[in-house]
């Protein structure tokens, strides 16, 4: 009932009677009113004007499941929430999930990880009320060599999901510290993708995934990707300082999280459509190549056994890295076995 208040508040222009409300879900005008006190408790502004009704001026920045419920557009992906105030890692919480017969599409969200993982054993900094954690769980019915190829369809999601969650979700309430008035350049920076699935805004990480699979010789039981955004994060550890940022460090404003985790669960629905309709990155290579920011650059390749320089090209239309080496010959790099930097720093 919260969350279809909440959502039929959000649809509305202007204000809707408690009378309307009640007539629309079968209850009582006092339920009505129970619920609107419950929203406002929670950090919702809304108003209530009397001979007009209710109106939602705000929302807080809340990411539990009856927020991001009234906010998701999509048909399967983030349909089945699992939020946690607290968790141990949101990829651990979906891989168990799966195995106990959640739906494709399932999503965990946290507020906060307790242990928090990143690509090759990291750990991700995790913090409470500040940034993004969540796995999404899939079923593909692929075979298993296609499914390195799901971290990039997120990559992609996730920079076009950004870019439109930036905007939806823009804190109203903080006026202090646009762009414009703290004097940084009012277009808004852009979004780019380290090969193969960092987020980077100006250099600097801003988000990162971590995709896990659980399959049989010939078929996959389970993916899960997991994906960390640094949304509001103002104080970095020291050891990354240099590295990471978060969007209102780039940005310049806080950023509501629900609107984001929304908009890139509606592009990855989206972008997975088309992945499977060629089972490869046909269709979207064009639009992940556009945002690449090794593309043409010099960079190192630090694989098992060497590190050596080359020149990043593009990527294949299987997600690979394409890459030009010193004495001329052209390969392709898998994301497994390698990482990638640029040759003066971490881009
Ligand atoms: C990376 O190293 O770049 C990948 C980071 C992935 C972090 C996310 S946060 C949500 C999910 N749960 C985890 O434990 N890790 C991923």
């Amino acid at each position: 009932m919260k969350t279809e208040i909440l959502k039929l508040l959000r649809k509305t222009d202007g204000y809707i009677s408690g009378q309307q409300i009640s007539h629309k879900f079968g209850v009582s005008r006092t339920a009505v009113w129970k619920v609107i006190r419950q929203l406002q408790e929670d950090g919702y502004q809304v108003e209530a004007v009397r001979n007009k009704g209710y109106r939602i001026v705000d929302s807080p920045d809340v990411i539990t499941k009856e927020e991001l419920d009234s906010l998701m557009k999509t048909c399967w992906a983030g349909r089945n929430i699992l939020y946690y105030d607290v968790t141990d890692s949101t990829n651990l919480r979906i891989r168990q999930a799966g195995d106990e017969g959640a739906p494709h599409g399932t999503l965990a969200v946290a507020d906060r990880q307790t242990a928090g993982r990143g690509r090759r054993g990291r750990h991700w900094e995790s913090p409470a009320g500040t940034s993004i954690y969540m796995s999404l769980l899939l079923r593909p019915e692929t075979a298993p060599d296609k499914a390195s190829m799901l971290t990039l369809v997120m990559a992609v999601s996730a920079a076009e999901g950004i870019r439109e969650g930036i905007a939806a979700g823009r804190d109203t309430e903080e006026k202090s510290g646009s762009t414009e008035e703290d004097g940084r350049q009012s277009s808004p920076p852009e979004i780019q993708i380290k090969w193969p699935n960092d987020i980077i805004i100006n250099g600097k990480k801003a988000a990162g995934i971590l995709t896990e699979m659980s399959s049989q010789i010939d078929y996959i039981e389970h993916v899960v990707i997991g994906m960390g955004i640094n949304v509001n994060t103002v104080e970095f550890p020291e050891e990354i300082r240099g590295t990471a940022t978060s969007l209102r460090l780039e940005y310049g404003y806080r950023i509501r999280r629900a609107p984001l985790i929304a908009a890139v669960m509606k592009r990855f629905e989206e972008n997975y459509k088309t992945f499977l309709e060629t089972e490869d990155l046909s269709g979207l290579k064009d639009r992940y190549s556009a945002m690449l920011v090794n593309r043409d650059r010099d960079v190192l390749i630090a694989g098992p056994k060497e590190t050596y320089p080359a020149h990043a090209l593009d990527i294949s239309r299987t997600g690979e890295l394409i890459v030009r080496r010193e004495d001329g010959t052209v390969e392709r790099i898998f994301s497994g076995e390698v990482s990638v930097r640029g040759v003066y720093g971490y881009v």
